[in-house]
């Protein structure tokens, strides 16, 4: 099948193109945070005017028309609302006009798949961190096959909380790829460190980092929040591993890009003979690829759904989602 797919849940208009499992086109247009935290009904205007124009590159980028594609998917959630909002219904625009079939994909779903697939991999356990989630994730046995949730975040995702650090201590942009350039060379500072079992949580360290803003050069303080809560995320992701009695290990999602998360990772994985992998960057910032590959697997099966039943939901679970 050709599938597009398309993403708009936070920062990101994506549009991806998809003929049985192989990428041809993954184009994408991004909100620039500077130094504000996104305003959602201003990304979402952003990505009303992006996504024409997105989903034309990654038409032209496959060498297909519109008429050629066969199939659409789009993100569901979980994201911000005015976001969702924009990919649903330029997903719905099209299915409806070419009369062809719809599917709601779950973006943490996406981002495990694209991964899986990237990594070459055939039932790892997922750590999947980003800005707003950060969870970590196995498949269950068929037929029902859902991811369940092992371990995750009580607070915020890893992602939003270097985000808002950036911003505290006002780095430009605020974003945590500039947390992680600013803690090359830093010294460590005692920082908070809280892991319950396989959760974990990352308000108490934002608001002591914050805090020591003004006693302790950024350089120490980025290098210590940022070794403080990748360590915390080994640990949960370990103790998973050995529970579940996992071989595998992916991580996915945006954080996923940080060298320094996977390193330690890498680390650990090689300590117990576990096989660790992941996507390239591109898969793991937010892409329309990794939903129109989702889209095309669940539509095979038959998993289309009804234009009027197509909707968005903010907090979309993935427990509840279905899977290819
Ligand atoms: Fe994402």
């Amino acid at each position: 099948m050709l599938v597009l797919g398309i993403e708009s849940s936070a920062h990101t208009f994506g549009a991806g193109v998809v003929e049985r499992g192989r990428v041809l086109a993954n184009e994408k247009r991004m909100y620039r945070v500077g130094t504000k935290g996104m305003i959602p009904a201003r990304v979402a205007e952003l990505h009303a005017k992006n996504a024409a124009p997105v989903i034309k590159e990654a038409l032209d980028k496959a060498g297909i028309t519109t008429e050629e594609i066969e199939g659409v998917g789009y993100t569901k959630g979980p994201g911000m609302g005015p976001c969702l909002q924009v990919g649903m219904l330029a997903a719905k625009t099209i299915a409806s006009s070419l009369h062809i079939p719809i599917v709601p994909v779950n973006h943490a779903v996406a981002h495990v798949e694209i991964a899986k697939k990237e990594a070459r991999l055939k039932n790892p356990i997922a750590l999947y961190v980003s800005g707003g989630n950060s969870q970590i994730l196995r498949l269950g046995e068929k037929p029902n096959r859902h991811y369940a949730v092992l371990g995750e975040t009580f607070d915020i995702g890893v992602g939003n909380m270097l985000d808002a650090f950036a911003r505290n201590i006002k780095l430009n942009p605020a974003w945590g790829s500039t947390v992680a350039k600013e803690a090359k060379g830093g010294r460590y500072v005692p920082m908070p460190y809280t892991v319950k079992g396989m959760d974990f949580s990352f308000t108490g360290l934002l608001t002591h980092a914050s805090g020591l803003a003004k006693e302790k050069s950024n350089n120490d303080l980025c290098y210590s929040i940022q070794e403080t809560a990748f360590a915390m995320l080994c640990e949960a992701t370990e103790r998973a591993l050995l529970m579940a009695n996992g071989r595998e290990l992916c991580v996915c999602g945006g954080v996923a890009q940080s060298e320094r998360l996977k390193e330690m990772l890498a680390g650990m994985c090689r300590e117990h003979g576990i096989v660790f992998g992941y996507a390239g960057n591109e898969y793991n910032a937010d892409n329309g690829a990794m939903i129109a590959y989702v889209a095309e697997r669940l539509l095979e099966k038959g998993a289309s759904a009804k234009l009027r039943d197509c909707d968005v939901k903010q907090r979309y679970r993935i427990e509840t989602a279905m899977v290819p």
